[in-house]
């Protein structure tokens, strides 16, 4: 935060034109870093671009503050990074979208402290235009600390669902529409008001901050648990967006460029998961969505009806003699780290000539690419590697549907029933397959939605159940 305090004071002061070169490199490595992460292939590259960027921006911000010392300066960084490498180190891959959101609250409440800190102190920020704030950097200054807010408080309340402290279910305020949308008009009001004043009113400003709290918690609140991963994605974009707003603020073009590209990159990626999920974008950006969702829920009691079991032998047995086997890997894979048993067992049934195809759904798992990760770290060709639209008509030519710890994405109550929280996400045709292998652990175990599975009950469909990682090495023990 200093840091930033700093290099705005500098920009402001008269950004020397060998900065504005440096945060324009910073600006394309940024861009390449994006255009890198687009694809398993060259992510590594992507990763490295996007450090190079990064290291660029911080020392050209470091060599050139002036409002804080060289030691504060530092002192932040080595007390942040700290905290940083600490929480990073012993967070489980599983706790990664509510370490993510916890993030994003981060950099929402920073941009709202950027916002008071120049509003106190416009001075110091080259922001006096006679001896008031320009009305430029009032709308600049209202337009950060509005959308930060809202990032934050909405960060908190996606974190808070997400880590189980506060329930996954929809909380429906009566008129919530009409409540949110006359917030928002209120802000918007209230901006215009602050903007065309004589002097920059404090009380406004306290206002605009007030209200756009509000409206985060009232955005996210509304919303199910199935469809957190679009808030998150979404919520990353808003930080974005705060970002942007603080790099006007403080003058400084590197904030700028960044925080649009988070932006930007954040709205595509939530479009693209709204896609996935077949739901309506405009309604993710309003904050509604989800909110007529009433079945299904977490722990509710489930009938008891007949299934068959089957044990590692059986289905090592049957793969042998299939085909076309077509693996679909969700959040349990993640959590038994099943990968490389799989992409043994996947060897091995190539060896015996079966033809082996990975089946990966947009939202399995916690996060997005999250199953390409694990299978990349496994080594598993990208070759095999299949998105839901291209491979979803192949299940009525596959012998076997191997679904390792997925589970909502493979649940057809996402077709036929209504009243479930995951309606309208399409899902894999598993039942298409001429059998289905189902690992998971216990018939007691949900998926995230929370929901009971049709597939268990089919009768093509074996239950595997035992740890992943467990069920898999004794297949490979039985292929071997
Ligand atoms: P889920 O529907 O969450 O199902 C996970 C399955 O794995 C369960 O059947 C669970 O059953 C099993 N499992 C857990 N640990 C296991 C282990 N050690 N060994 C074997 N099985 C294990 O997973 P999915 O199909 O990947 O669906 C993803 C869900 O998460 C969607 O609803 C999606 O909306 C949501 N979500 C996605 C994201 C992103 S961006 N990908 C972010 C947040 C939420 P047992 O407990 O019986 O083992």
């Amino acid at each position: 935060m200093v840091s930033l305090l700093a290099s705005g004071a500098a920009s402001s002061a008269g950004t020397t034109a060998w900065v504005a070169l440096a945060y324009l490199a910073a600006g394309v490595l940024f861009i390449l870093a994006l255009r890198g992460l687009s694809s398993p292939e060259t992510s590594r590259a992507g990763n490295r671009f996007g450090m190079i960027g990064m290291l660029i921006a911080v020392v050209t911000t470091l060599v050139t503050h002036s409002i804080a010392s060289i030691y504060e300066i530092l002192i932040a960084v080595a007390i942040g990074g700290l905290i940083g490498f600490t929480i990073a180190r012993r967070i489980a891959m599983t706790a990664m979208p509510e370490l993510v959101a916890a993030f994003h609250s981060l950099v929402g409440l920073a941009a709202v402290l950027v916002g008071w800190a120049a509003f106190l102190e416009p001075g110091a920020f080259g922001l006096l235009v006679g001896d008031t704030i320009g009305q430029v950097s009032r709308v600049e200054m209202a337009l950060g600390v509005a959308i930060g807010a809202i990032t934050f408080s909405g960060s908190v309340i996606a974190f808070a669902k997400l880590s189980g402290r506060m329930s996954g279910s929809p909380i429906l305020l009566p008129m919530r529409h009409v409540i949110n949308l006359g917030t928002l008009v209120a802000i918007i009001v209230l901006t215009a008001l602050f903007t065309m004043g004589e002097i920059a009113s404090q009380d406004y400003f306290i206002a605009i901050t007030v209200l756009a709290f509000l409206v985060g918690f009232l955005l996210i609140i509304p919303i199910g648990g199935a469809d957190m991963p679009v808030v998150v994605s979404m919520l990353n974009s808003y930080s974005g967006w705060a970002a942007a707003a603080m790099g006007f603020t403080l003058g400084n073009s590197a904030m700028i460029i960044t925080g649009a590209l988070v932006g930007a990159s954040g709205a595509i990626l939530s479009y693209i998961m709204c896609k996935a999920m077949n739901r309506s974008f405009i309604s993710v950006i309003a904050g509604g969505f989800g909110a007529d969702d009433s079945g299904g829920g977490d722990g509710e009691p489930r009938e008891q009806r007949p299934y068959k079991q089957g044990s590692a032998a059986d289905a090592a047995f049957m793969l042998e003699q299939a085909e076309k086997v077509i693996i679909i890997p969700g959040y349990g894979m993640a959590v038994a780290q099943a990968q490389h048993a799989l992409r043994e067992m996947c060897d091995l049934l190539e060896e015996k000539g079966v033809e082996v195809k990975f089946a990966i759904h947009p939202v399995a798992g916690r996060m997005p690419g999250h199953m390409n990760v694990l299978l990349a770290e496994a080594s598993v060709d990208y070759d095999k590697v299949f998105e839901l639209e291209d491979i979803n008509s192949e299940f009525a030519q596959a012998d076997v549907a191997f679904i390792i710890g997925a589970n909502d994405v493979v649940n057809p109550a996402a077709k036929t029933d209504k009243s479930s929280p995951i309606y309208g996400m399409p899902v894999f045709d598993v039942d298409k397959a001429k059998q289905v292998f189902f690992i998971k652990r216990s018939m007691g175990g949900v998926g995230y939605a929370g929901v009971d599975n049709d597939v268990f009950y089919m009768d093509q469909t074996m239950m595997l159940l035992s740890d992943a990682k467990k069920m898999v090495e004794e297949i490979v023990k039985g292929l071997d």
